[in-house]
């Protein structure tokens, strides 16, 4: 039977159930009553989940799990849920519906005390920001429908969450961001429908509403008229952007005041430190590293692959500057590998032609975003031979290094061992003719391409043969206990996202396995030891050297960085998909050396962006890449905002153009524009260009003061390298801005008395004030407009610095330059043009019925040892680990569920093969993390 859920008007513990409903795809039927729903409860207890006839659950926790019970969770998330649930209904149930009575009962006027409810929201906000215990960072669980349920009735009321939005940050972004899914919008619009001023119906349903999910009306609109005797508000959901309704009310102490005061009034000069190259440590400054991710030079990098990378890491760099900190930031293209041969033979080029090409094309893309690298170099240098081969010998003589013989499939006629990627042939499992060398696309499972029947090469379609060749192994697991306690000892002061967390902590949790990193190839660093010198080093075992090579192009006292982990902390900036050679394989080759090496502290890894509602790509014209940026007319500043804005921080977000639009009018051209123009042009045309005496009243210290908190949060959220929320801080600081200039009206003082027309002199050299400070903050994000606001107001360059407080960065007396409007507005013709310029119309019809195609990185090649049983596990455990990643990353990456589903059966028969290898009864085994639905 279809469940039935009992319920009163606009409960919020109802709101949970359709919620959860909807984000599972089931169907209930609900059916509205004030009546106890069975007569054995003395009590009425609503709502009220009717699983069976008779059989009811009155836990509305445990109903909303069991509605998500297809939901796959695994161990420790599980754990981390219960304590969440737990939490929900002992703590902040009693909390929230005490407030909630007293708000809409006696205390109508009075103001409510909420400092139980204060704690409960500080704990939610630090959970959100802690490393490594988060309410929602992977994926979506019934943890969040249940805490998001309860919260709605008082962070949707504005009477009761007045300024609490500055204080919680990542609690209102976490809450924003779930208002904004389809399911939590149309559970709440249907809880209000329901609600509605409805007659009383009776339990049997005879004469009850009823209305079953699926043909449910959605009106918000209707919303409007519920008024909750549980205390929901009459407010519907958002439909459109929160921020631009957002007031920037922020409240200060008095202490916050006088502090933001005293540093206002200091009116000591601040004096930038110049930077001159070679940049090097020094000894008592915070000297830091930055790399981003060395971008293949095959490819032309997409607006994912930006922001993911050398966007953040620019944004991160700019601001270190901007501190005064000795950071150095280095990047540069990654060379080597069978992709840069295949390119190569695809257009008729040499490797280093095609080389030469592509690093063109990317430093011509950096450039046009204003992305600053203190140095962008190549891997192909004698440098990179250099410094990789010594790495080697080190590893060599300390006895990391072992070798092993592995069979592959060469093409005789190419002369070239075949990547598993560069086979096809007939699947032996199914006998699909058409499968790939790693997977076949019929049977979706894995294979090795030596399994393939018939087997081709792709390039030449000649048929190859399984030849034995020996390779040499990096030995992970003697070096695991060396890495733990690295990583130890950088976990609790680096950065380190969920993600980057997870990611490590799995592939230690299922323990390392020695690492082949030699190739049959060409093109590549040669490894030097006698027998190999055939032989290449796999691109993943030096790509990362190159970070070190790239330097000691820069400077020939690289070691000044690179061998200098007392001194030094290296971050490194790199999507997800990168994360393990980060953190694991290159850590590990650096501590093999047993020499000082610096070691990654802090790695930042960004989810997916996704590009409207799927995935970038070339092949098919989807998507904006770096080199089409540009061509749109709009400017790289616009592109670098809207990026960081929606930038991926803790799960995938998307690159949509009618956002694009929308937050480039709403906050860039009605918020900062305007704000700032406003009050450049008043001190221009009133007070002929020049600055006036700012005699500080209340409203004044007031707005400082405000200014001064979101400055700290700023800081706060940059030092984290959580950008997405720092562009919010600076967006308030001209919400804030916009605000006072329109309290105090200074295009009416200036007309009044000589007293009232000083006041707006004051008011308006405050505003641009606040403009000049709203420059530097804005440096990272938008440096051309940066640079623009500075000219406009005539900044010396040695005071356009972040300091740990305001100041006021422009005296009395100061001749401001020309003010100009900054931003254009993005007319919605040239949005509509651009979107059907990005996606082919017939991809926006096929893209629906198209399985999302699998990650950027590379597809692991197959190297088997020859025989052993031994080995076949450790095959098998490491496939077993590489499909649990991708299924867990489809699963971050919402795909659809056949498709989950299908990777999970692939993943269940590899642990059953595994199990069976291993004398294990398949049967015993936990189904692949897979909840079985509690049947009542
Ligand atoms: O994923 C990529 O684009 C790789 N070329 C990143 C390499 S990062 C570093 F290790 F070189
Ligand atoms: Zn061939």
């Amino acid at each position: 039977m279809i469940p039935k859920l009992y319920t009163d008007k606009a409960n919020p513990q109802t709101l949970k159930l359709l919620i959860a409903a909807r984000l599972a795809g089931k169907e209930l039927e609900i059916i509205f009553t004030e009546d106890e729903v069975i007569s054995f409860l003395n009590k009425k207890q609503l709502p009220a989940l009717e699983l069976e006839p008779t059989e009811f659950l009155f836990s509305t926790n445990a109903a909303a799990r069991l509605l998500l019970s297809g939901d796959v969770s695994d161990g420790p998330v599980e754990a981390k849920i219960d304590t969440w649930l737990e939490w929900e209904s002992t703590k902040l149930q009693i909390v929230t519906n005490n407030l909630l009575a007293l708000h809409s009962g006696i205390a109508k006027e009075k103001a409510v005390d909420t400092s139980d409810l204060n704690l409960l929201l500080k704990y939610i906000n630090k959970k959100l920001d802690s490393k490594d215990e988060t309410l929602v960072k992977e994926k979506l669980t019934v943890a969040d429908v249940v805490v998001w349920s309860t919260l709605y009735p008082i962070l949707s009321n504005d009477k009761i969450v007045k300024g609490w939005e500055m204080e919680y940050v990542n609690l209102f972004d976490w809450f924003k961001n779930m208002s904004f899914r389809k399911e939590f919008r149309d559970g709440l619009n249907q809880l209000m429908e329901v609600g509605g001023s409805e007659p009383k119906i009776q339990p049997n349903g005879t004469s009850a509403k009823k209305e079953s999910h699926k043909d449910s009306k959605k009106d918000a609109k209707s919303s409007g008229k519920n008024n909750s005797s549980n205390g929901l508000p009459s407010k519907p959901l958002p439909t459109s952007d929160p921020d631009q309704e957002q007031t920037a009310d922020v409240a200060v102490t008095d202490e916050e005041i006088a502090v933001a005061i005293s540093s206002w009034q200091n009116l000591n000069p601040v004096m930038k430190c110049k930077r001159s190259h070679p940049i090097l440590p020094k000894k008592d400054a915070r000297n830091i590293l930055i790399t981003s991710a060395l971008p293949y030079v095959n490819n032309v990098p997409h607006l994912g692959n930006i922001v993911g990378s050398t966007l953040s890491a620019d944004v991160f760099s700019r601001y270190c500057r901007l501190r005064g900190y000795n950071s150095l930031y280095i990047c540069g293209t990654d060379e080597y590998g069978t992709a840069t041969e295949t390119k190569a033979i695809e257009l008729g080029l040499t490797p280093k032609q095609i080389c030469d090409k592509f690093n063109k094309i990317h430093r011509e893309i950096y450039d046009w975003f204003k992305i600053s690298f203190d140095y962008f170099g190549r891997t192909t240098t004698p440098q990179q031979t250099k410094i990789s081969q010594d790495i080697f010998w080190k590893l060599y003589k300390n006895g990391f290094i072992s070798e092993n013989t592995v069979d592959q499939l060469k093409c005789e006629k190419c002369d070239k061992f075949l990547a598993d990627r560069f086979v096809e042939g007939t699947c032996p499992l199914c006998s699909f003719d058409d499968a790939r060398g790693d997977q076949c696309d019929k049977c979706g499972k894995l294979i090795n391409a030596v399994e393939l029947l018939q087997p081709r090469c792709k390039v030449c379609s000649n048929t190859p043969v399984i030849k034995s060749s020996r390779h040499l192994f990096l030995d992970l697991p003697t070096l695991e206990p060396n890495l733990q306690k690295h990583l130890n000892e950088v976990y609790p002061d680096g950065i380190w996202t969920n993600n980057a967390k997870v990611i490590t902590n799995s592939w230690l949790r299922d323990g390392l396995k020695p690492r082949c990193i030699s190739r049959d190839l060409k093109w590549g660093t040669p490894v030097p030891l006698e027998g190999f010198t055939d032989k290449v080093f796999y691109v993943w075992f030096d790509a990362p050297i190159g970070y070190i090579s790239i330097t000691a192009n820069y400077t020939d006292k690289w070691e000044s960085w690179w061998q200098n982990s007392e001194q030094v902390k290296m971050y490194n900036f790199l999507g997800k998909d990168n994360v393990p050679f980060h953190s694991v394989i290159f850590p590990c080759t650096l501590l093999g050396t047993k020499e000082n090496y610096t070691i990654v502290d802090s790695v930042v890894a960004t989810e997916y962006l996704n590009y409207e509602d799927g995935k970038f790509s070339k092949s098919r014209g989807v998507g904006v890449f770096g080199d089409s940026a540009k061509d749109t007319g709009i400017p790289a500043d616009i592109f670098r905002f809207y990026l960081l804005y929606v930038r991926p921080e803790s799960q995938d977000t998307a690159f949509a153009w009618d956002d694009f639009q929308l937050k480039n009018n709403s906050e860039l051209l009605n918020n900062i524009g305007n704000f700032i123009n406003r009050g450049l042009t008043f001190v221009s045309n009133s007070f002929d260009q020049t600055i006036q005496p700012m005699k500080l009243e209340k409203a004044d210290e007031i707005v400082i003061g405000q200014i001064n908190k979101q400055l700290h949060i700023y800081i706060n959220n940059m030092e984290k390298a959580k950008m997405r929320d720092s562009i919010r801080n600076l967006l308030s600081i001209s919400r804030l801005g916009n605000q006072y200039m329109q309290s105090n009206k200074p295009w009416v003082l200036v007309k009044g008395t000589p007293e009232e027309k000083s006041r707006a002199g004051c008011v308006v050299s405050l505003s641009a004030n606040f403009a000049a400070l709203l420059a530097v903050l804005l440096q990272p994000f938008m440096p051309t407009t940066s640079e623009t606001i500075q000219k406009q107001l005539n900044m010396a360059d040695e005071s356009f610095v972040i300091l740990d407080n305001i100041a006021a960065y422009l005296k009395p007396g100061h001749k401001i330059g020309k003010p100009s409007p900054l931003f254009q507005k993005l007319e919605t013709a040239l949005i509509q043009e651009l979107k059907k310029k990005f996606m082919p119309e017939n991809v926006a019809d096929a893209k629906k019925k198209t399985p999302p195609p699998a990650s950027s990185s590379p597809a692991p090649v197959s190297f088997i040892p020859t025989g052993s049983s031994a080995a076949e596990i450790e095959k098998l455990t490491q496939m077993v680990t590489e499909q649990g990643l991708k299924v867990r990353e489809l699963k971050a990456n919402k795909a659809e569920k056949s498709v989950v589903d299908a990777e999970v059966v692939i993943l269940l028969d590899l642990k059953r093969r595994l199990a069976t290898l291993q004398g294990i009864d398949p049967s015993t085994l936990v189904g692949g993390g897979k909840k079985k639905g509690k049947k009542k």
